[in-house]
């Protein structure tokens, strides 16, 4: 199996080098293509994939061809494989708002997985949302699935909807837990502690909580329940946050990112 990856940037080589690394692809069955034919050259001297500047060479030896360039470029390209694919070629992007009919109608193909991953996956805990046209066989879809998986976990979802919906939760998540931190942090250092001090109280508290929640089959509720006590310090801020309504705020923030998703997505 060979996998094309159009966009040699972040994403792209996020995912490029998660399939290497996985080794599911021989170094050599895996090819990258950038407009830009500086970046490929570079690349072609630091990397073990084979880069590409000239579509012509490479879509046509590709099974999977993966789409990693920004929405605004998506048309271009599209228009620009056209003349070179195949009927039997699987097509994924993981371009935010652009939808599977989009990416048929203009590139002729049928075979659409359309992905939505986070940025975690630069390290190999990301977490990519799926969802496959109807002409995606089971065993395509379960190859494909451990090609995402390379970069850490993936959840295939039964529609399109759910794609911008996992983009309030998962796509856009990391940003929430990194403002719960910062707002911490803020706490922390007002209560008297160094910034260093600060960083490593907030950022350890937060791995072992995730942890802890892992490793055990409670919900965060069962969790909260367990930390605070009645009359404890837990149980003041919990009832804190309880009458400022942060549990609403939170699923009014997801649902923002959830909104605007399915804007761009009209505007795409
Ligand atoms: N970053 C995230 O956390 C995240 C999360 C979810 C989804 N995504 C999606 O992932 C996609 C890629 O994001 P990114 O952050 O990796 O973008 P990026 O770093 O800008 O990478 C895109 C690359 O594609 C190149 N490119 C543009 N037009 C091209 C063309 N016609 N042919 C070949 N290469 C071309 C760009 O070159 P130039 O720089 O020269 O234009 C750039 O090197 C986006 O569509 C985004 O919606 C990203």
């Amino acid at each position: 199996m060979k996998v094309l990856v159009i966009g040699a940037g972040n994403m792209g080589l996020t995912y490029a080098e998660g399939m290497s690394k996985s080794k599911l692809l021989k170094k050599r069955n895996i090819m990258v293509l950038d407009k830009s034919e500086e970046k490929m050259e570079e690349l072609s001297q630091i990397s073990h994939f084979d880069a590409f500047s000239e579509l012509g060479d490479c879509v046509p030896k590709a099974d999977i061809i993966f789409i990693a360039v920004k929405p605004y470029h998506a048309e271009t390209v599209f228009k620009a494989i056209k003349g070179f694919v195949k009927p039997e070629q699987i097509i994924i992007s993981i371009m935010a708002g652009v939808t599977i009919s989009t990416i048929k109608d203009i590139t002729g193909l049928s075979k659409v997985i359309r992905a939505m991953p986070n940025l975690p996956a630069q390290i190999g805990k990301g977490l990519t949302s799926y969802v496959t046209s109807p002409e995606v066989s089971r065993i395509e879809m379960l190859t494909v699935e451990s090609l995402l998986d390379t970069t850490g976990k993936s959840v295939r979802v039964s529609n399109e909807n759910l794609i911008d919906a996992s983009t309030g939760i998962s796509g856009s998540g990391p940003a929430y837990v990194f403002y719960f931190m910062q707002s911490m942090m803020e706490a922390a250092l007002q209560m008297g502690f160094s910034k260093t001090d600060s960083t490593v109280l907030v950022s350890q508290t937060f791995t072992g909580a995730v942890e802890l929640f892992n490793q055990s089959n409670l919900s965060p509720n069962s969790w909260m329940e367990k930390v605070a006590s009645k009359g404890g310090t837990t149980r003041a801020a919990l009832d804190s946050m309880e009458d400022n309504n942060v549990n609403e705020l939170i699923k009014e923030a997801a649902f923002a990112a959830f909104s605007r998703a399915v804007e761009l997505g009209k505007e795409n």
